[in-house]
């Protein structure tokens, strides 16, 4: 195999390495492109674009392999848990019993919210959307920090991941009983991550709450399963907005808004909807909104299904679509709307235009039918996307700026307005 590509550019050949992955993925290396040629690439959507190289998260779309750090996705879901997994990424490596104590420890004794910040969340209306308030209140969490917000300095980088990842948690759960109107409810230290944010969640002063052990190891898997995945539109938002020297907390608030979106995490609270839709005003029937879905006159999508990278099954749909029907079990309750899911699923995954464009269900398909069963707010799923996330950010964060060849991000364009004319007067326009 060559390891040199040829571009001809009039008449002109200029040669460009072949960089190759460890699993065997190849790219050109164009960053000498525009000194050599005066020309640049264009690529919207960075559909061919690789923006930088990685040692977090290798995924091989065609096959649905998914695995964080040389771990799949599949041992990492049955075998670990979410606070591991958030060391596996930021250290790269699977820790010792005494460095996951050290961590976790680290994470709670760091779980309680300056009092002040309470004070913030009187400041929204009360259907604000619990996503808002998360990146509003994380970008506010600089603030309280600011002798730790020095991008190359690794203790201060540590502790503020360490307090991103504890806060995160008891934010997203205040923004919640905030929505209700419902007195927050402090952190619970000696709880699993998962068991504290059920408890922060469901508590009330009112009466005591026990942590359910199977919710408690779904969330887990949940947040596990979302914990990261390469450079998707949040974490480039992340990295994009980290190459500035922006510091931590400016850049998770950013990748909290990119994630909101419905064609990215958003879209786990769009399916449920969709399931809705679908039970409501067709009758239960997915195979009308399968011909609306493929219909190009309108926009509406098959929330849940394609995906950028996949074009097989999403390995952590396959782990979630098992795992709806454990949790639905263990609740006790059946799902009208995960029957229409699973029906909608089969049609789909037989129909031409699905199967042409190669569109599988993504991890957004069923999740929101777990959250549901538990009793999580439709609102609120997206948040969980955040929270599962939020290693992957940080770990791709502290990556891009451990590279001393990185640079502030800065795509270019081609530009094709209007060429040079005179100012017109106000009055002569
Ligand atoms: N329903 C109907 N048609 C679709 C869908 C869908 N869900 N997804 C893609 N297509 C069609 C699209 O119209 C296009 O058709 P054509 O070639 O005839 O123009 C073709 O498939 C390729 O789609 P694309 O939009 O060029 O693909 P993309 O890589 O730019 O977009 C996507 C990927 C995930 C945004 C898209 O598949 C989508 O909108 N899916 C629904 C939203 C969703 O479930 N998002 C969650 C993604 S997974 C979790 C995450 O990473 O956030």
């Amino acid at each position: 195999m060559s390891d040199v590509a040829k571009i001809i550019i009039d008449g002109q050949t200029y040669e460009y390495p072949i960089f190759t992955g460890t699993e065997g993925e190849r790219g050109i290396d164009i960053s000498t492109l525009r000194k050599d040629t005066g020309l640049i690439t264009l690529d919207p959507g960075y559909v061919n674009t690789g923006s930088c190289t990685s040692e977090i998260t290798f995924i091989n779309g065609e096959e649905g392999i998914l695995r964080y750090r040389g771990y799949p996705i599949e041992q990492i879901a049955e075998k670990s848990t979410f606070l591991e997994v958030a060391y596996l990424l930021i250290e790269g490596k699977l820790p010792t019993q005494d460095e996951l104590d050290t961590f976790t420890h680290s994470i709670k004794s760091h779980t309680l919210l300056h009092e002040d910040i309470r004070l913030m969340f009187r400041a929204f209306p009360l259907r604000a959307h619990p996503m808002a308030m998360l990146s509003s209140v994380m970008g506010a969490l600089s603030t309280f920090y600011p002798d730790t917000l020095d991008p190359y300095d690794p203790e201060q980088v540590k502790i503020s991941m360490h307090r991103i990842l504890a806060k995160m948690a008891t934010i997203a759960a205040y923004s919640y009983k905030y929505s209700i109107g419902h007195p927050f409810i402090y952190p619970r230290n000696e709880l699993s991550y998962a068991g504290n944010l059920l408890h922060m969640l469901f508590a009330t002063p009112a009466e005591t709450y026990e942590v359910d052990p199977v919710l408690e190891r779904a969330i887990d898997v949940l947040l596990m399963l979302h914990a990261d995945h390469e450079q998707n539109c949040s974490t480039s938002t992340m990295r994009l907005v980290g190459s500035s020297d922006a510091n931590i907390y400016a850049s998770v608030s950013a990748a909290v808004n990119a994630l909101w979106g419905p064609l990215h995490g958003g879209a786990n609270q769009a399916v449920i909807e969709m399931l809705y839709d679908i039970r409501d005003n067709y009758k239960g029937d997915g195979s009308k909104y399968l011909e609306l879905a493929k219909d190009k006159s309108n926009n509406i999508r098959l929330m849940g299904f394609g995906h950028r990278v996949y074009k097989n099954y999403d390995p952590r749909a396959r782990i979630l679509k098992k795992m709806t029907k454990d949790v639905l079990e263990a609740v006790g309750g059946s799902s009208d709307i995960l029957e229409i899911a699973m029906q909608l699923e089969e049609i789909a995954l037989q129909d031409d235009y699905f199967v042409e464009r190669k569109l599988y269900p993504n991890v957004d398909f069923y999740s929101g039918i777990i959250y549901k069963a538990m009793g999580i707010p439709v609102n609120m799923y997206t948040v969980f996307f955040s929270l599962g996330r939020m290693p992957g950010w940080l770990s791709q964060w502290a990556e891009h700026h451990a590279n001393p060849k990185a640079r502030i991000g800065r795509p270019r364009q081609i530009y094709v307005g209007a060429n040079e004319r005179d100012y017109v007067p106000i009055e002569k326009r």
